[in-house]
């Protein structure tokens, strides 16, 4: 398709406000016309001329009329932990989009979704449980989708290794979950965008799987941020039992920084999947990001 006949094409991303929304933005705003629906305005989309229209999606949103025209959805919209009302409302109202979605044809509808989960996670989690409804909605759905589920995201402003790194910086030790001989693939959010682009323009139904070029020994990522940050590794060891209580202890206390159910997935070993394979270029390898974010750190705090 030539680059003209692209820019007539219109993109709704659903939910983009946050880490992949950005990402997406990049990679799509060139040549795609972009209608965004979130609830907070982000000052990166007025730059670059997006349509956003203030929508919480939990709500009733006028689905045809803001579907009107457009060729391709992505829906990115979930939130990192709520309670079961919280995501119960906002999976009813991705199943509403699903469904108006239908109606209109040639639509392509890309979905981004979590890899699989320990047993007790997926069946006792709001979070993932009420994720899989909306999973399991596309895909008994009449749309051309692809499910993308990615393994840990990395990117400027993510809210783990970023965070993580702070933590390292500041406090000079880390607690180690277990052993931490289980796995992590970290996967740049631009290469998801891209990934999502390349999934835009394949014909027919895929549920995906995947992370980034290097699937890392946890503890090895741990010792590469320190080396990073130019600083001895120095661990707290914790067990498995004491690192999801010590989560869940920080989570009941309301902050964002670490949830119980993260520790149980990381310590599962299912967070480190094989490489999305299909770019017509290699995939970004965390280090030059981890070397460049603590050289930030470093500048910052001398
Ligand atoms: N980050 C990761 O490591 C990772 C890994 C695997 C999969 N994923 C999946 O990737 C997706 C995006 O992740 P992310 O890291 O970009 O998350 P994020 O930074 O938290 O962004 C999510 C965005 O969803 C929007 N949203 C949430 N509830 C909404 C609602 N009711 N109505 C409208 N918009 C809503 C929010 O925008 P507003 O606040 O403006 O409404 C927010 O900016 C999620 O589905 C997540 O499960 C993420």
């Amino acid at each position: 398709m030539t680059g003209a006949a692209a820019a007539r094409r219109l993109l709704l991303i659903g939910g983009g406000g946050g880490l992949v929304g950005r990402a997406i933005l990049r990679e799509f705003s060139a040549d795609w016309q972009i209608r965004s629906l979130h609830r907070r305005p982000v000052p990166g989309e007025r730059a670059a001329g997006v349509e956003w229209v203030p929508t919480d999606l939990r709500g009733s949103v006028d689905w045809p009329r803001r579907l009107a025209g457009v060729d391709l959805v992505i829906n990115v919209a979930w939130d990192r932990y709520g309670s079961a009302r919280q995501f119960r409302s906002l999976a009813d109202g991705l199943r509403r989009c699903v469904r108006a979605c239908e109606s209109v044809p040639r639509l392509r509808f890309l979905h981004i979704s979590v890899p699989d989960a320990p047993a007790s996670l997926e069946a006792g989690l709001p979070y993932l449980t009420y994720k899989r409804d909306v999973d399991r909605e596309i895909q008994a759905s009449s749309l051309d989708y692809s499910i993308v589920r990615p393994s840990m995201l990395f990117g400027p402003g993510d809210r783990l290794l970023t965070v993580m790194l702070r933590l390292m910086r500041r406090y000079g030790r880390f607690p180690l979950f277990g052993d931490g001989t289980y796995h992590l693939s970290p996967l740049a959010a631009t290469d998801l965008a891209a990934i999502l682009r390349r999934e835009a323009a394949l014909p027919g139904s895929r549920n995906l799987i995947f992370g980034g070029p290097t699937r890392w020994r946890y503890r090895d990522l741990l010792d590469r941020m320190y080396a990073a940050l130019g600083q001895p590794t120095r661990y707290v060891r914790l067990s498995p039992r004491l690192s999801v209580a010590l989560a869940r202890t920080i989570q009941d206390l309301g902050s964002r920084l670490i949830y119980a159910y993260e520790v149980e997935w990381l310590l599962s070993d299912r967070l480190g999947p094989p490489p999305y394979l299909g770019l017509d270029r290699p995939l970004q390898s965390v280090e030059p990001f981890l070397d460049e974010e603590a050289r930030r750190l470093n500048v910052r705090n001398p």
